[in-house]
Parts: structure tokens; C-alpha cells; sequence
């Protein structure tokens, strides 16, 4: 038995084949949102962005929307904006609203994350059950909501999921194990078992977009509430459409397909201050995330791009 933030649930596995379900969403311009982490001030600059989306569109908040935001005001707020668009839950929605014993954050934290971050994301998530419990008619909602979704974006089929194409909190989608080569064979194999053409992820808190032979493309959205980079104080969303978005600073283009990072130009100074007001010095989520929210962590854009080989039917940009 691993340690509690350490295990993947058996009912967090899913399975790619799971993925092969016909598309429940279709739209010319996909927007993907996953780890919003209760930051209220980047939930206000993506809906801003969103807003100025043209045409047939659809946002989906691929989990782990709710973290931070211990404030039951902001906790209730988040909730009810998010859930009047498409989403899914992540770890955190699923241990809110169907805690389970010895799961902890159900995290799934793999080797490389040391055990006082496991402990502290363990404890941050038990506060929050302590605000989720203040707001018990959010309970329900949460606990209805799938685990993945497929929509279709023209002719391509994209597998929305929190995790990986295995389980809500699988790693196999974080930029260290697609840094390997047995990373990127599962992957190919993912692709091939769902039957998609892309894999749209987030939970690792890293973003990466890593294009694979054929067209098929991964793509992690880090944290739409955290920054990403060094020195840039942005979170990401992906976009996925058949046109190209006019301010990604870094994407792919497969055939008729779009594959952006967005950037969300949130408020710093006043989520700083926000995030201060609930997680003080000392705190849990302070220990843990402070310094990312201030500086961003340590890893760069050009880490995030990747493909294989070249490939006729993509370039990146
Ligand atoms: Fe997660």
C-alpha cells in the first residue's frame, strides 16, 4: 500500500479504450482548462479570452479546478462559474466529494516529487474538504461529473483527460515521462488504444506539448492558475481549433488543426495578495507553491515544445 498522495485509486482507472466513446462535444475552437487551482483572478482572464473566441466553441475544465481557494465565497464562486461550462473532475474534485481512505490529495505523486511536498499537498487537501464542507450542495455536483470527455475539432478526435489515458492521476502525460523514450512508446500506444488524434491533459502541473509521427499531438497544460516558466507569471490554457489563435506563444499546426498554449495574463499583484490572505507564511500551500506563484518554476518554453523526428503534417511555432 503506498503512501496516502502516493496511490492511484482503482477507481481513478479508466483505461484508454474507455477514450473510444463517441465525441459528446464538438466545436471549431476547443478550449482546455485544467489545474485553475482557486486562482479566481486567472478563471477571470480566461473567460475574458474566451469571450473574444469567434464562431462554434466549447470550454472544458479538465479537473483540479478548485485547490487554493480555502475562502468558502471563492470556493462557492469558482464552483458555480466552472460548472456552467463542460468539465471534468480531477483528483482534488473526487477527494472533496468522495474522500477515500488512505488516498490523501489522490495526487498519485510519483518517485521524483520528495515526501514533504506529498505530506503538504496531503494536509492543503484536507482544509479544503473543510471549506467543501461548509458548501455541501456543491458536493453532488462534483461527484457527477465524468472523468474524461471526447470532443471532435473537424475531422480530429480529442481525448480530454485529467491525468493520463489510464487513470485520472496518471503521470504517464507529465513532461518527465515523455522525456524518456519508454514514455514515448506508451504514448504511441495510448494514442493507438483510444483512437485519438489528440491527447489534451493536465495534473502534472508542467506544461508540454510533444507532437508524435502522423499528425498526433499531446498536449499538457500545466496550470491554467499557476505560472509555468521562469520569470513569467502567466497560467496556460490549450486551445485546439481549426483556425490559429492570435496570441499562443507556442503551438503546433497539424493539416487543419491548431494545437496553442494561450497565455492567461491574470492580476498578479492581487492574487498574490489573495493567495496570501488564505495561505499565510508558513502554510501549507505556501511551503509549496509561494515561490512558483512569485517566480515560476524551473523550466522554460523551449523545454515544453517537443516532436519527433519531422513530420510532414505538423510545424511548430
Ligand atoms: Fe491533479
Amino acid at each position: 500500500m503506498l503512501a496516502p498522495g502516493r496511490s492511484c485509486p482503482s477507481s481513478y482507472r479508466y483505461g484508454p479504450r474507455a477514450l473510444r466513446a463517441e465525441p459528446s462535444l464538438h466545436a471549431e475552437s476547443l478550449w482546455i482548462a485544467g489545474g485553475l487551482y482557486g486562482n479566481a483572478f486567472a478563471l477571470a482572464a480566461l473567460l475574458e479570452a474566451y469571450a473574444r473566441e469567434p464562431g462554434r466553441k466549447a470550454l472544458v475544465f479538465n479537473g483540479d479546478f478548485h485547490w487554493f481557494d480555502v475562502e468558502a465565497a471563492d470556493f462557492g464562486r469558482i464552483n458555480d462559474v466552472v460548472l456552467a461550462f463542460h468539465a471534468t473532475r480531477g483528483n482534488v474534485e473526487t477527494e472533496l466529494a468522495t474522500p477515500q481512505d488512505g488516498v490523501g490529495c489522490g495526487c498519485g505523486y510519483p518517485d521524483w516529487v520528495g515526501d514533504d511536498t506529498v505530506r503538504r499537498s496531503n494536509r492543503i487537501i484536507e482544509r479544503l474538504r473543510a471549506t467543501s464542507g461548509r458548501l455541501p450542495h456543491t458536493l453532488a455536483p462534483l461527484r457527477a461529473l465524468p472523468m474524461h470527455l471526447v470532443a471532435r475539432v473537424g475531422d480530429a478526435r480529442i481525448a480530454i483527460v485529467h491525468g493520463d489515458a489510464d487513470s485520472l492521476a496518471g503521470w504517464n502525460f507529465s513532461q518527465e515521462a515523455l522525456a524518456t523514450d519508454s514514455g514515448l512508446s506508451d504514448a504511441r500506444k495510448a494514442f493507438d488504444a483510444a483512437g485519438a488524434d489528440v491527447f489534451a491533459s493536465s495534473h502534472t502541473c508542467l506544461p508540454v506539448l510533444q507532437s508524435f509521427p502522423g499528425g498526433r499531438v499531446l498536449v499538457n497544460n500545466g496550470a491554467a492558475g499557476m505560472p509555468n516558466f521562469r520569470g513569467e507569471r502567466c497560467g496556460l490554457a490549450t486551445r485546439i481549433a481549426l483556425s490559429p489563435a492570435d496570441d499562443a506563444i507556442y503551438g503546433v499546426r497539424c493539416a487543419e488543426l491548431f494545437v496553442d498554449a494561450i497565455p492567461l495574463r491574470y492580476d498578479h499583484a492581487a492574487w498574490e495578495e489573495h493567495f496570501l490572505e488564505q495561505w499565510p507564511a508558513g502554510s501549507d500551500a505556501y511551503e509549496s507553491y509561494f515561490r512558483r506563484i512569485v517566480d515560476g518554476p524551473e523550466y522554460s518554453r523551449e523545454s515544453a515544445v517537443r516532436a519527433i523526428g519531422s513530420d510532414p503534417i505538423c510545424s511548430t511555432k
